[in-house]
């Protein structure tokens, strides 16, 4: 018998509406969306139409204007702002595109941080959490490193560390691969295949394209409406992880290659020079003479 799905996500009839200086802007007109356990979700969208808008407020970093969100069986747009902040440390890892780590301090220190304000009474072994969600993203080796000896995936993937060290059961992203070039990013969404596999759902709201094959579902939002949902097979980001990594040995191969050639090609020179030089010195033995040197070098 098929396990009926939990549904993680469930927005009805959201809108919200920012006020500047007497003019309002309808950033969401009415969103119904729902997320299920387990699903991987991309939110993709032209710039403006609402993406960051939703995610925040699915995120529980922001409150909708009008509507309903429930969030795990909770109605979490009705609870007032630190009520907020627990639920939301509790059962969210959010991502930023900017990665948002404290440029003074280290990996590990950054990784920890949840679990500081974290005010559940739990108590962690802080170190060795903070330790093993470094592992799960594969930097153990980096956990002493500032953000500034870090690559920007790496970077990246101490975000996604410190996002996962709540052990949340929603993983909400905006834009992660945004700074990063596109290898990186096929290993950022590798890495979220990996996780979206061991049963955490993931949102990401993504402009990259290419990324988009990476996941189980793409929703599209217009002018603050979901204008698009669709399933889809996802394509392995491991495997195309392999492929550009072959290509980029292949072009490396290819490029010594070239080199190699070049040298060859130089040596063959080198080898044509000795044997003017050498028809000289035979044709100079005969005559003898810097003069006639002279011509027969012209
Ligand atoms: N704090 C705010 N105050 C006023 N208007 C805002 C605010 N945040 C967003 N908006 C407006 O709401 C609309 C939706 O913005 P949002 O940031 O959700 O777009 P987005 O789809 O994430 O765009 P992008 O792809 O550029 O990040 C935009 O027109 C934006 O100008
Ligand atoms: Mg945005």
């Amino acid at each position: 018998m098929q396990k009926e799905k939990k549904t993680v996500i469930e927005t009805s009839g959201i809108t919200k509406i920012y006020s500047m200086g007497g003019t309002e802007v309808h950033a969401l007109a009415g969103v119904d969306f729902q997320v299920d356990d387990g699903e991987f979700v991309a939110i993709i969208g032209a710039s403006g139409s609402g993406k960051s808008t939703l995610m925040n407020i699915v995120g529980c970093l922001d409150y909708p204007s009008k509507g309903t969100y429930i969030l795990d069986g909770v109605e979490v747009n009705k609870l007032e702002r630190n009520a907020l902040a627990d639920i939301r440390n509790q059962k969210i890892g959010f991502i930023f595109q900017g990665f948002n780590l404290l440029a003074r301090t280290s990996a590990l220190e950054n990784v920890e941080l949840p679990l500081l304000y974290d005010r559940s009474g739990n108590k962690y072994n802080l170190k060795k959490r903070a330790r093993e969600a470094l592992e799960i993203v594969g930097l153990g080796d980096r956990a002493d490193h500032h953000p500034n000896e870090l690559s920007g995936g790496q970077q990246q993937r101490v975000a996604i560390a410190r996002a996962l060290v709540t052990d949340p059961s929603l993983l909400l992203a905006d834009e992660p691969t945004g700074n990063l070039d596109s290898k990186t990013s096929v290993e950022v969404f590798g890495l979220f295949q990996e996780l979206n596999a061991k049963g955490i759902t993931i949102v990401v709201v993504t402009h990259e394209r290419d990324v988009i094959h990476y996941v189980k579902r793409v929703v599209e939002l217009k002018d603050g409406l979901l204008i698009r949902d669709e399933l889809q097979t996802p394509r392995s980001a491991a495997e195309d992880l392999e492929r550009i990594i072959a290509a980029e040995i292949d072009a490396e191969n290819a490029a010594e290659n070239t080199v190699v050639g070049a040298d060859e090609s130089a040596e063959n020179l080198a080898e044509d020079v000795d044997e003017d030089v050498t028809v000289e010195i035979v044709k100079e033995t005969p005559g003898g003479s810097t003069q006639d040197i002279n011509e027969l070098a012209v």
